[in-house]
């Protein structure tokens, strides 16, 4: 009897010491998640591009950007070696606002936390912001424009960086400025603070930006994508300026960009009548470059991004203020400007080293100056 006492109690002992062990496992990890709320661990992420070829830098960069803090670094640590590329991702951000929606189903890493409307991320040379409201189709509200912009900047100020991409996800690129924002608005306030005035900084930007679009790119989404330097489209993708069926006309250069792209008779079709156009009618009539599967858009623009960024910058530069200076200009003050771009490149090393490469039979090392 004693026996099967000391039995019981040694089970009860045994029971009760593993209950501790559990207590104590789940309120480790209950304290991990209260005190990092922004580390996400997601699997399964198989079709994510970032990720299979990225996990790895992703990681880096988000321990690089928190190295003061070393508990999360360790912590990091582990997880960053085990498991498959594919399988894995974490994704940081500090703010608790941030809209993990749209990150985690693509498994991106967010390489500015402050960020609540677009994700930024590097890939080589290419800087990448995403739009990031997939429950609104990517509405162009201001906040999110702000932040454009300010990616934008920091983007084209960075020296390691040679191409932008801006993209959105397969549902929409951007469905437009956000209606529910605007509906209110008078026109007291839309005139006096200039309403959509900050939407043209994108055209100040010196680095060749790449529009890869895929869904809805409508209104305000069109004008973004046409802002851009080039735009490859996925092939659902659907273009079209609808503001009349809301009693408005294109705010953003939509009337101008659209003429100039596809002519006065198509224009004035889609403008006035509202209806949306498709990827091929859009690279028929050439305000699309290239038409590529859906899942494959994202990547080739990067790609893109990355042959543009390899080549030599200043060259880059002025080859994308000549383009841009054709519509502004006559053809004769164009092709002037342009012979002016033209000369002044023999002022660069890399005029001397492209050309010597070439005589020489040898791939050239640009140094950018
Ligand atoms: N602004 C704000 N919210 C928008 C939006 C926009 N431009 N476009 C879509 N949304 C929201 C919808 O309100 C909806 O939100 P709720 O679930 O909270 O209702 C959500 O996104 C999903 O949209 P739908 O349910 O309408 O999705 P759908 O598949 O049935 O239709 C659509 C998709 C055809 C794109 C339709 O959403 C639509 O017509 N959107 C408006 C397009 C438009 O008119 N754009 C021009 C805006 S004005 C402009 O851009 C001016 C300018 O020149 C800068």
């Amino acid at each position: 009897m004693a026996h099967i006492n000391t039995n019981i109690r040694i089970k009860e002992k045994d029971l009760s010491s593993k209950f501790i062990l559990y207590l104590t496992t789940i309120s480790f990890v209950v304290t991990y998640i209260r005190t990092y709320p922004e580390l996400i661990i997601q699997r399964n992420c198989k079709n994510t591009h970032q990720l299979k070829d990225h996990n790895a830098e992703l990681l880096e960069r988000i321990l690089s950007n928190r190295r003061e803090d070393e508990k999360m670094f360790t912590f990091l640590r582990p997880l960053s070696k085990g498991g498959s590329k594919a399988t894995k991702l974490l994704i940081a951000s500090n703010n608790a606002k941030f809209s993990t929606f749209g990150a985690l189903q693509k498994g991106y890493a967010n390489s500015d936390p402050h960020y609540n409307n677009i994700i930024t991320e590097s890939h080589g040379k290419v800087g990448l912001i995403t739009l990031n409201r997939p429950k609104a189709l990517n509405a162009l509200s201001n906040d999110l424009f702000h932040e454009v912009n300010d990616a934008l900047v920091k983007y084209d100020d960075d020296s390691n960086i040679g191409a932008i991409v801006i993209t959105g996800n397969e549902r929409a690129f951007a469905a437009g400025a956000d209606i529910k924002e605007m509906s209110d608005q008078t026109f007291a306030q839309v005139y006096k603070y200039n309403f959509l005035g900050h939407w043209g900084k994108i055209n100040d930007i010196k680095k060749p930006t790449i529009a890869a679009v895929n869904g809805f790119a409508l209104g305000g989404g069109c004008e973004l994508a046409m802002c851009c330097d080039i735009i490859y489209a996925g092939e659902k993708a659907l273009f079209g300026q609808p503001e009349i069926k809301l009693g408005i006309i294109p705010g953003a250069g939509g009337t101008q960009r659209l003429v100039r792209a596809i002519g006065k008779s198509k224009a004035m079709e889609i403008v006035l009548s509202g209806r949306n156009f498709s990827a091929q009618e859009a690279e028929r009539w050439g305000l699309v470059s290239k038409i590529l599967p859906s899942d494959k858009v994202l990547d080739e623009a990067i790609k893109l991004g990355q042959d543009i960024a390899n080549l030599s910058q200043p060259a880059i530069q002025a080859a994308k203020e000549s383009i841009n200076a054709a519509f502004e200009l006559s053809l004769k003050e164009g092709c002037h400007f342009e012979r002016r771009l033209f000369h002044s490149l023999f002022s660069l090393n890399d005029q001397k080293e492209g050309m010597s490469a070439f005589v020489q039979k040898r791939e050239p090392k640009w140094t950018n100056d």
